[in-house]
Parts: structure tokens; C-alpha cells; sequence
């Protein structure tokens, strides 16, 4: 495995691989959530690319980009057992020198869910992921459902920007209980771990709710609130059952629907979606 620091290296490496070229872009500190797209690439690409790289572009002022965990010896053994064969790792003076004023905007659907509650998150998720599918150029990059707002977002870029690359979406990885695996998992104390089981109940709550017929998404969404609110350590940010394409909010069920939400638990916003099919 070659762990390439620069955008020239990895341009002049890039040249040299003939076959199809798999790539899964990561903020790093992974799990086994990141782990299962790189599983899917390897078994899917001929050759699998990873990046790791804590994007500053996506993160607001005031959120966790300084306290963002970092390991990247661990990843690079992680990814080694993986075999990966190429991780990228680039520096921010390196992805933005002085200068630096190009983005890429995605409307309408970035601006409900996550792009409310973090207002420029997804132009700089865009942004960076254009960049990197320009440095990396592959065939086919992966992406988590876990965040499926995002899914759509760069589903939407490569159409409209005709950047001919697949995207290919890879189901939740879970715990036991079924707290969907992220990187700022780590910052719950054991009973807010404990708590944060909760986003999981009440999307199966809504998946239940729909399977026992029920169309009205008030409903649905209601009564996921509430069992949420019965937990002490959780606050709503948002609760959403929507078009599954669009992310429109839904009055009454009546086409492919997701429904997510982003829960509060202490200091620690996590997010989560089940598809309510
Ligand atoms: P990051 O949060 O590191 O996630 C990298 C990829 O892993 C994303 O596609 C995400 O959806 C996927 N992922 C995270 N947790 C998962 C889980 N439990 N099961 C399955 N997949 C999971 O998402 C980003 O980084 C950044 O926004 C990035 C796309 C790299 C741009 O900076």
C-alpha cells in the first residue's frame, strides 16, 4: 500500500494504473463503517484508492473541526489489512493553497435536514469531493447510506457537472443495539451510548408505523418525537419523513420515503435515516 502526501504524486501514480479504479473519500479515525466501502471496492475495483482527509471547508464555525478525532497510523494499518492500494493523505495548504476561491454549489437539495442545521456543510462536502474525483479520477467512488442527504447531494453533482463516475451507496453499518457507527460516537460518555440507541428506535418506530399501513407523515413523525423525548439525555434537532429523492417533506406517504433525524445527545449531534419501505 502507497501513501501518497501530494497531488502530483498521486496524479503521476494515477497514470500508471490500467484497470477500474475504485475510490472512497473519509475524514479518517474509521470503523467499520468506512471499512465496508473499502470492502466493497476491493471487491468490485481493480484498484481501490482511500482518502483521508478532515475537509475545513465543511465545518462551520463553532463545530468540532479542531477536536475532529485523528489517528492516522491506526487508519493506515486498518486500510494496509483492508489492502488498499493507495491512501491519500494531503495537507490543507496542499488541497487549499493562498488563493483559493472556487466552489461547488449544489441548490435546493442541499439546503433542507443537514443543510439547515449546518449552513455551508454541504458546499464544502461538494467542493472538496469535486476535487478529489479530479486528483483521484476514478471509475466508481462509495458512499455510505448513512448519510443519505449526502448521497443525493453527489449523486446530483457528477450528473449536472457530467463527471461520469459511478456512485455506488453502501448500507449502515450498525452496534448491537443498532447505533449507526461514526467517528463521533466516541465522544458519548457510557450513558449517553446508552441514550443514543434511541435515534434507532424511533426510525424503527416510523418503519413499524408504516408498515402497519399508516400514511399520514405527521403521525409518523410525531410519535417519533415523542419517544425520543422520553429519553433525559436526547434533544430533537430535526425529524424528517420525506421523498426519498427530493428530501421534500412529506404530507401524506405516498412514494419511495426516508425518514431521518439528528438528535442531540449532550454535546454530541449524531444523525441517522432508515428507508420506510
Ligand atoms: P466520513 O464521515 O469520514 O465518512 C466517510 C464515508 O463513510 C461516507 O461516505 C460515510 O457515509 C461513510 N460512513 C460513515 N459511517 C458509516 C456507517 N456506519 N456505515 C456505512 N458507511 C458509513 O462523509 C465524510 O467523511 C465526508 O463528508 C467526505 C465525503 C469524506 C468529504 O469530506
Amino acid at each position: 500500500m502507497q501513501v501518497v502526501r501530494t497531488i502530483a504524486e498521486m496524479r503521476t501514480l494515477r497514470q500508471q494504473l490500467d484497470g477500474a479504479i475504485g475510490f472512497v473519500p473519509t475524514m479518517g479515525y474509521l470503523h467499520r463503517g468506512h471499512l465496508a466501502l473499502v470492502e466493497r471496492a476491493r471487491s468490485e475495483d481493480q484498484f481501490v484508492i482511500v482518502s483521508i482527509y478532515v475537509n475545513p471547508l465543511q465545518f462551520a464555525a463553532g463545530e468540532d473541526l479542531t477536536a475532529y478525532p485523528r489517528d492516522p497510523n491506526r487508519d493506515r494499518e486498518l486500510l494496509r489489512q483492508e489492502n488498499a492500494d493507495i491512501v491519500f493523505i494531503p495537507s490543507d495548504s496542499e488541497m487549499y493553497p493562498t488563493g483559493f476561491s472556487t466552489w461547488v454549489d449544489v441548490e435546493h437539495i442541499t439546503e433542507r435536514l443537514e443543510g439547515a442545521s449546518r449552513p455551508g456543510h454541504f458546499r464544502g462536502v461538494a467542493t472538496v469531493v469535486a476535487k478529489l474525483f479530479n486528483i483521484v479520477r476514478p471509475c466508481r467512488a462509495y458512499f455510505g447510506q448513512k448519510d443519505a442527504q449526502q448521497v443525493l447531494i453527489i449523486k446530483r453533482m457528477v450528473a449536472d457537472l457530467n463527471m461520469g463516475i459511478e456512485i455506488a451507496v453502501v448500507p449502515t453499518v450498525r452496534e448491537s443495539d443498532g447505533l449507526a457507527l461514526s467517528s463521533r460516537n466516541l465522544y458519548l460518555s457510557p450513558e449517553e451510548r446508552r441514550a443514543a440507541a434511541v435515534l434507532f428506535r424511533a426510525l424503527t418506530l416510523a418503519r413499524e408505523l408504516r408498515a402497519d399501513g399508516k400514511r399520514d407523515a405527521d403521525t409518523i413523525r410525531n410519535q417519533m418525537k415523542a419517544l425520543i423525548d422520553k429519553e433525559p439525555l436526547a434533544r430533537v434537532d430535526y425529524v424528517s419523513v420525506a421523498d426519498a429523492r427530493t428530501l421534500d417533506e412529506l404530507r401524506t406517504i405516498d412514494r419511495t420515503t426516508l425518514a431521518s433525524l439528528a438528535v442531540w445527545i449532550g454535546k454530541t449531534r449524531l444523525i441517522d435515516n432508515m428507508s420506510l419501505e
